[in-house]
Formats: structure tokens, sequence, C-alpha cells
């Protein structure tokens, strides 16, 4: 089968069950996977239309019922390790597309908590780590093809989707090594250049939800970061405050290692960088959307019913609802808030 012509892709004919009979089934099947087999498991299975029972959200209020399973999960000594989706050519299956969103949910279900997901659209084939939900790698079919399958991006994609987690997080740290720095290397380096207008208060970014008093610019310490270490790199801050250098560290793909004297900064850096249980979150995040559903007026006149009580809705000028507060009702509370403000300083 290395000898498919992928020029043949632009053919109108070939659509999603091409994608999946000509290349998705080939690569499995080379790649050593076989039909899942519960009374006589395998080190590397694969299960097709696997029946998920959980709903699942897409985005923050667009709810999707199954009306389809994902087309193939992987099973590495077992256990789920990545679920595949095909499309059809010319589909979008990168970053953020509604494929990619549709593939991470079903990665996440609590049945499968898959580490790795992953789309094919015949031209492109890509792996996703779920917990980050980042893209790894993006491989081109027809590479994956090319020499009778021995070649780099397929060994690659092989130890992707055949290794066991464990055993695959080793190699990938392993690889990831850079050799020690001497002294000389980082006074040699050159300095970053000043950024002017520093993030302190970006709201995108974690730290915005956190008031340590020693809090610094988390690009001011991301660009250091950069600049000053490799990847697989370990940071030591050992005067950590408010964690933006572990945290920093781990985000750009670093060690990171945070002390500090005070409980309440290893408290903050802690609960920022915990490990989070997707599946759970996920879960919690359908029990709000419901909540939502039941609560959120189901009309303007429930709407203003509801804000009548309100005391202060500066919002509330919305071609949703219409004007509710008055700009002058606004302005008091407005000059209500500063009063207050200056009566707090004077005190
Ligand atoms: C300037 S702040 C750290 C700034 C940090 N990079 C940030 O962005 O938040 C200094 C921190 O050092 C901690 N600290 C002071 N003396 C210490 C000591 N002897 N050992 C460990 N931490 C100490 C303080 O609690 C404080 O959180």
């Amino acid at each position: 089968m290395e000898s498919l012509n992928f020029s043949g892709l632009d053919n109108k004919d070939f659509k999603e069950d091409s994608v999946r009979e000509f290349i998705i089934a080939v690569l499995l099947k080379e790649l050593g996977f076989v039909d899942r087999d519960l009374k006589n498991p395998k080190p590397l299975e694969l299960a097709l239309s696997l029946k998920i029972t959980s709903p699942t959200i897409l985005g923050s209020n667009e709810k999707i019922t199954f009306t389809r399973f994902p087309d193939y999960v992987l099973y590495v000594d077992c256990k789920p390790h990545c679920v595949l989706d095909a499309k059809a050519p010319k589909v979008k299956i990168d970053w953020q597309s509604k494929a990619e969103r549709q593939a991470f949910y079903y990665a996440i279900n609590p049945e499968l908590k898959a580490p790795f997901y992953a789309l094919c659209n015949g031209e492109s084939f890509m792996l996703f780590a779920t917990n980050g939900q980042s893209l790894l790698k993006e491989f081109s079919c027809e590479e994956l093809f090319a020499n009778g399958f021995k070649n780099k991006s397929f060994a690659l994609l092989r130890q992707y989707l055949t290794t066991p987690l464990e055993s695959l997080k080793q190699t990938l740290a392993q690889d990831a090594k850079t050799p020690q720095k001497s002294e000389e290397w980082y006074l040699n380096r050159e300095l970053p250049r000043a950024i002017v207008n520093p993030k302190k208060q970006a709201k995108a970014r974690y730290f915005g939800c956190t008031a340590y008093f020693t809090r610094q610019s988390w690009d001011i310490v991301t660009q250091n970061i950069k600049n000053f270490t490799d990847k697989g790199d370990v940071v030591l801050d050992p005067f950590g405050g408010s964690g933006v250098s572990a945290i920093e560290a781990m985000v750009n793909g670093r060690i990171g290692i945070h002390t500090d004297l005070n409980p309440l900064s290893i408290f903050m850096a802690k609960a920022l960088s915990v490990k989070v249980d997707l599946s759970a979150l996920y879960d919690l995040g359908e029990e709000i959307l419901k909540e939502f559903e039941n609560l959120k007026p189901k009309n303007e006149k429930e709407a203003k019913e509801i804000l009548k009580g309100a005391k202060y809705y500066p919002n509330a000028l919305d071609s949703e609802f219409g004007e509710i507060a008055t700009q002058k009702q606004q302005d008091f509370q407005e000059m209500s808030f500063c009063q207050r403000g200056a009566m707090w300083i004077a005190f």
C-alpha cells in the first residue's frame, strides 16, 4: 500500500471512508495494532467506533450529544492511549478546529482519559497531547508512507503511538536533555531586549488570579527563561514568591523548582501548578452549564425582573436587553464608589 498515490486525494470520491480504509487502517496495521479482544488482550489493540455514553460539551455553551463515536481508540498495554478520528481530505483538523475540539472531548471522556488524541484527513496526521491540549506533531501522510514506512516520521509516530505512557515520558525527557551549560555560556549570552510595557496584570495569564505582593511581570520572566535556557533545562527560583519563575519555566518546557520561606507562596505555587483532572473539570463545567440553563432568564421580561433588584449594572446597556440602567444611574453608582474609596483613604 506504500504505493498509494497521494495526488488522488483531490479526487472527490476520496472521502472519509477512503481515508480510513487506505490510510489509517494501513498505518495502524503497520504499527502492529490488532482488534481489541478483552479475553485475550495484546499489547497494541484498537477499538473501532467505541460507544461512549457520557455527553460532551463543545466550547462554553454549544452542546454535542453523541450521534457518532470516536473512529478508533488505540490501547497500549490495555490502557487507552490515543483517540483517533478520521476526516475527509480538506477538512480542517488543526488546533482549535471543530474536529480537534471534538477529538479532545473524546480523549478526556471519563471512560477513556487517553493521554493523546489524533486526527487524520489523508493529507496530515495531527497528534495532540490531551494534557495541555497542544499539538505535538503534524505528520504528512505522504511522508509517513514514504520508502515503505522506513522513514523518520513513521519511526516517531510509532514511538508516540505504541510506547506505554511512562516509558514515553522518560524517553522524551531524555531526548530533551541538553548538555550542561558553562559559566562562560551564560556570560556570553546576549541580553534580551528591554520590555517597555511589562504585562504584570495581564488577565489572560494565570498570575492575574493571585495577588502575591512581589509578583513580577511574567513576560519578562519568560523572555529570560527562553534566552538563558533550553527545553528540558532546570530553572530554580529559591525566593519564588508568586511562583512566576517556576510556572513560566514549566509552560516553556523547562523543569521549574520553587522554594520560599512564606507558606502562602508555596500554597499559591502549588495551586497554580497542580495537575488538573480534565475529566473532573469537564464534569464540573457541564454541571455549571446545566445550572446556568436552569437559572438564566428566558426572555427580556424575566431579565428585567432579575436586574430590578441589582444595585449596579454597568453592562446593562446591552442591545439584547435594552437600556436598563440609565447613564445617570450608572454615573451615580460610579460616584458613590469613588466617594467610598476616598472615605477609606481619608480614614
Ligand atoms: C522579591 S520576592 C520574590 C519575587 C518572585 N520572583 C515573584 O515574582 O514573585 C522574595 C521572596 O523571597 C522570600 N524569602 C525571603 N527570605 C527568604 C529566605 N531566607 N528563604 C526563602 N525565601 C525567602 C519571600 O517570602 C518572598 O516571597
